[in-house]
């Protein structure tokens, strides 16, 4: 990756007596960055940012956000003209490759996705040694880790074109694995890919069909998955992808690095929200509960969220979420669904937590999880298969920055410091003196 940052100007810090100069870099767009890779060598100091509220980790061209105004792009490009005109694929394409392709590359590409979805026959078995009833969290974050051993070349972290075809591997594979776990729980046999159907036609008939019957791919909710998978594919330097950099940049094998990013993504602060909003929304139950609710969630020593609202970044309406509630509607509508129980208390929610003077004030708004809750639960897909979902549309994002990460000169082993608390230095008493 060739460097951008441009210098506008520097910034003067003093400290403990001693005066430092600091460089100060613009990017295309958002906030300059005061660059602070001197500051320890030059004044014996760190700097302190716990949950990396003010720190930027690296220079990245791949996507931006602006939580003021709403506004999410990728490469350069809107989230809500790629929603609309886009499908899944080519933005896999745009996220890796910095353009849009051509017709003759998106062919070669998708061709090449659509040619790698099988699993090794030996992958299948690792999910006889789950319980049934195992999180399909646990079952995923296991079988991406174990492609490890599947493709050992994989390693070559310096050999463009094997990390091309990993990210191929990892892009068709995750919804055969994805799916794999969804029937493991619920007891069915597995059902293999089929390479003529679109990326999420595939997804759809893999977790859906069985033997017995004939499956019919409703094409809105087709459109809704694919929807669903570019909404999630990318969110710049969130938690799960600042793990699999991290993890990357120890030189850990590629697919062990997404599988870490898998497990971060699993927390209910992160994609597990979809999950959790949904279960929340079991636990309210019925429309009666649902003001006494807002109100402990209100209340901190309750100690309940609004699972599904707020965002570290977005302090404006989640881009992603205007679009996933238009498809919420749509596939509500497909299903003749607006009077399902559950979808009646989101929509209550929603309503009074946008008028409540504490949300309006904390500015949080449903996030795209909120939406995404609502639509999953309508499709039929089980509540612990969310976070699965969110996990195979963030792989292509996770793919990106790892490749851009191992491209960029500036790249070391991440290592951040600390601020010792602890005892301070003493001598060691032998067990019969204490
Ligand atoms: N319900 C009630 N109060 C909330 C909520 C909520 N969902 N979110 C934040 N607050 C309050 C919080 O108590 C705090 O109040 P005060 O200023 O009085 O101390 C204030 O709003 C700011 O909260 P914070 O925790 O400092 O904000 P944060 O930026 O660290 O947290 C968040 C962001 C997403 C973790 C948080 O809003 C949250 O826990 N939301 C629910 C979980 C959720 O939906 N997560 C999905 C995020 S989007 C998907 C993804 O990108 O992974």
């Amino acid at each position: 990756m060739e460097n951008k940052v441009k210098n506008a100007g520097t910034a003067r810090l003093e400290v403990a007596g001693r005066t430092v100069d600091l460089p100060v870099y613009s990017g295309t767009h958002g906030p300059n960055v005061i660059d602070i890779r001197k500051l320890y060598a030059e004044t014996d100091h760190f700097t302190l940012d716990p949950g990396f509220t003010s720190t930027g980790s690296c220079e990245s061209q791949i996507t931006f956000i602006d939580g003021d105004e709403g506004i999410l792009l990728h490469r350069g490009y809107p989230i809500e003209q790629l929603a609309e005109k886009s499908n899944y694929l080519e933005l896999c394409y745009l996220l890796l490759n910095g353009e849009l392709p051509s017709k003759t590359q998106f062919d070669t590409f998708s061709n090449e996705v659509r040619n790698h979805t099988l699993l090794h026959t030996q992958q299948d078995k690792f999910f006889e040694g789950f319980r049934r009833d195992s999180h399909p969290m646990a079952m995923l974050t296991g079988a991406v880790g174990g492609m490890a051993a599947f493709y050992p070349g994989a390693m070559g972290n310096e050999d463009p074109e094997e990390r091309r075809i990993s990210s191929i591997r990892l892009i068709s594979k995750m919804p055969t694995i994805a799916a794999r776990c969804m029937k493991y729980n619920l007891g069915q046999r597995f059902v293999d890919p089929q390479n003529k159907l679109s990326y999420s036609e595939n997804f759809l008939n893999m977790c859906f069909s069985v033997t017995a019957e004939d499956y019919e791919i409703n094409p809105i909710l087709a459109r809704a998955m694919d929807r669903f998978f570019m909404l999630h594919a990318d969110h710049e330097q969130n938690a799960s992808t600042s793990t699999v950099r991290l993890v990357a940049s120890s030189g850990a094998h590629p697919f062990a690095a997404i599988a870490a990013g898998v497990a971060s993504l699993w927390g209910p602060s992160h994609g597990g929200a979809n999950e959790a909003a949904l279960r929340q929304l079991r636990e309210i139950g019925s429309l009666d509960k649902v003001p006494e609710f807002v109100k402990m969630a209100k209340d901190k020593s309750s100690g309940i969220r609004l699972m599904g609202f707020g965002h570290r970044v977005y302090k404006n309406y989640d881009p992603r979420a205007k679009v996933m509630q238009k498809t919420c509607y749509e596939v509500l509508d497909a299903l003749d669904l607006h009077d399902h129980p559950l979808l009646k208390v989101a929509m209550e929610l929603e309503r009074i937590a946008l008028q409540d003077e504490y949300f309006i004030e904390k500015k949080l708004y449903p996030n795209v999880d909120f939406y995404s809750g609502i639509i999953l639960e309508a499709m039929g897909f089980p509540t612990k298969m969310f976070t699965v979902l969110f996990a195979v549309a963030r792989t292509v994002g996770w793919i990106a920055q790892l490749s851009e990460m191992l491209e960029d000169p500036t790249q070391k082993i991440g290592r951040p410091r600390q601020i010792y608390t602890g005892a301070a230095m003493r001598d060691y008493a032998p067990i019969t003196h204490r």
